[in-house]
């Protein structure tokens, strides 16, 4: 059971000013922030970060997506943190997010989702070493 997870308040979030009152329920959770900078991803390193899904339809649209504005990224520390994680973001479609969940409240579509969180603990060490040096997280 793994105690880091890694977020990206996604671009749509930013631009509409939801960062602060979406962080404010990821503290209220229990999750502490160890990491978090704002940064507009290159189409390099988007491009990079979602290549699992570069076979997928929708892959060239989320890299699009995911540049087109900054985004916060940062490292969550919590017991079982991916998992409580998860639960707290609500399903990837906002459509069938439950009540009270983050996608609920703030995400547009699926594609525009309103935050990321990772689906495993291997793939929250790999995603936090992608975006953050080890002088980074406190
Ligand atoms: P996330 O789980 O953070 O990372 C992969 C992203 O791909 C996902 O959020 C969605 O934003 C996006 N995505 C997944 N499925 C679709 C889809 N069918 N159409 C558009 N975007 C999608």
């Amino acid at each position: 059971m793994g105690n880091i997870t890694f977020t990206m308040i996604k671009p749509e979030a930013v631009e509409a000013g939801s960062s602060g009152a979406i962080f404010k329920i990821i503290e209220e959770n229990n999750f502490r922030i160890v990491s978090l900078k704002k940064v507009l991803l290159s189409a390099e390193k988007a491009s990079k970060f979602y290549e699992v899904h570069k076979d997928r339809p929708f892959y060239s649209e989320l890299v699009e997506y995911m540049t087109s504005g900054p985004i916060f990224a940062a490292i969550l520390e919590k017991d079982n943190a991916v998992l409580d994680f998860r639960e707290l973001i609500g399903s990837t479609n906002p459509s069938e997010a439950k009540d009270g969940t983050i996608r609920k409240l703030f995400a547009e579509s699926m594609a525009k989702n309103a935050i990321h969180g990772s689906d495993s603990d291997e793939n929250a060490i790999i995603e936090s070493d992608f975006h953050f040096d080890s002088n980074e997280r406190f």
